[in-house]
């Protein structure tokens, strides 16, 4: 909460403290499904107005097993965003989550945070918009039958996103982990989906419209090989979102439009990282925001492969933010904290050491 500054008055200034009991009450509150069309239209909105926003690639810093990055952004009117993010592909043999993530948004106009908020849960929600707002752009209207390789903490929001923009009808899906596949038929009942557990990746993918890979490896694998990617497929790949770590066979792109969110960052960490910088330029098709806007087209046939080579952006985190934001004053949810000192006097930060040992 901000209050007005008025002479002599200490400028309340609190910020929203989002924890992942006060967001999960928030998207209780206002629908799941609700937050998550929000979240497509308001990643659209965004993502259509690219150039103003001071975009970045992350800073990631590699260390044994896994990777640590900020994902910092501006909208050069109103707001600072940056999360913090990690992914250890093999926290889940300790039980812990491979990717967890915490953000900030801070007022462009003062420099201070308005509000901290949980990530993991928030990652999870537009990574999913994210891909379905690719889905809706690039995949055959008709799309009816996905494809799901890898079934761990994204792989349920990845299909409620995609049932918004598709008319789903059946689920394939596959891990070689036999209990995350469990896990996922059990929070996928009752959504009126056909769910098919499939014995491999090809069964998984043959005859799919849709394939999202959302597999976790510290490497250059090939999850999906080409020889079981079929014309008219639309491919969501999400796995392969740093350095030294695919999941596609390479001939795979060499047969797709290939469309990414933010060329600077793409090509160091997307599947188009093996192509090197000046082969990527010519290889990719669009970054999303250009597809949104129609300054290019996106599928032209029914018999193209599409594929949205996904890395995940400051832009998407802003948006999941924002949108928080804004809900969380809409339906008075969270608590309102200061992390920043209030003081009669602003230069005087040594007086609040002054009053503790009193
Ligand atoms: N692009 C983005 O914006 C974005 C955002 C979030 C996560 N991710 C990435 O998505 C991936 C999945 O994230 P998560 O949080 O669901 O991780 P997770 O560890 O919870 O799930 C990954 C699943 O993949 C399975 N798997 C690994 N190798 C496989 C293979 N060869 N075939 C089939 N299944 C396989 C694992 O058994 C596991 O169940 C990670 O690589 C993560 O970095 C990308």
């Amino acid at each position: 909460m901000l209050s007005d500054f008025s002479d002599g008055e200490v400028e309340v200034f609190f910020m929203k403290i989002i924890t992942i009991e006060v967001l999960t009450t928030l998207i209780h509150r206002h629908g799941f499904k609700e937050f998550m069309c929000d979240l497509i239209e308001t990643l659209r909105y965004d993502f259509s107005h690219w150039q103003n926003f001071t975009h970045m690639p992350r800073p990631a810093m590699h260390v044994p097993g896994g990777v640590l990055e900020l994902m910092p952004i501006c909208d050069n009117e109103k707001y600072f965003t940056y999360k913090y993010v990690n992914c250890h592909p093999k926290n889940p043999s300790k039980h812990k989550m491979t990717v967890v993530a915490t953000g900030q948004l801070s007022e462009i106009a003062s420099g201070y945070p308005v509000m901290v908020s949980e990530m993991t849960l928030l990652t999870a929600f537009r990574t999913a918009a994210t891909s379905a707002l690719a889905t809706d752009l690039l995949s055959r209207v008709s799309a009816q039958t996905v494809a799901i390789i890898g079934t761990g903490a994204q792989s349920e929001f990845q299909i409620h996103a995609l049932k918004l923009v598709r008319n789903i009808k059946e689920v394939r899906y596959f891990d070689i982990d036999p209990k995350a596949m469990d896990k996922f038929a059990s929070n996928m009942k009752g959504q009126n989906l056909k769910l098919d557990r499939s014995n491999s990746i090809e069964e998984a993918v043959n005859g799919a419209d849709i394939i999202t890979v959302c597999t976790a490896t510290k490497a250059n694998v090939e999850v999906l090989k080409s020889k079981w990617v079929q014309e008219g497929v639309h491919i969501n790949a999400l796995g392969g979102d740093t350095v030294g770590k695919t999941e596609l066979e390479l001939d795979i792109l060499y047969r797709s439009k290939i469309v990414i969110e933010y060329f600077e960052q793409s090509v160091i960490e997307g599947e188009i990282q093996r192509f090197g910088r000046d082969e990527a330029k010519k290889r990719v098709h669009a970054q999303l925001n250009e597809i949104i806007t129609k300054k290019k087209e996106g599928r032209t046939n029914d018999h193209e492969i599409t594929l949205f080579d996904s890395v995940g952006i400051g832009l998407e985190d802003y948006s999941a933010l924002r949108l928080t934001y804004d809900l969380a004053n809409k339906y008075s949810i969270g608590e309102d904290k200061n992390l920043v000192p209030l003081l009669d006097d602003p230069k005087n930060l040594f007086s609040i050491i002054n009053e503790q040992k009193q």
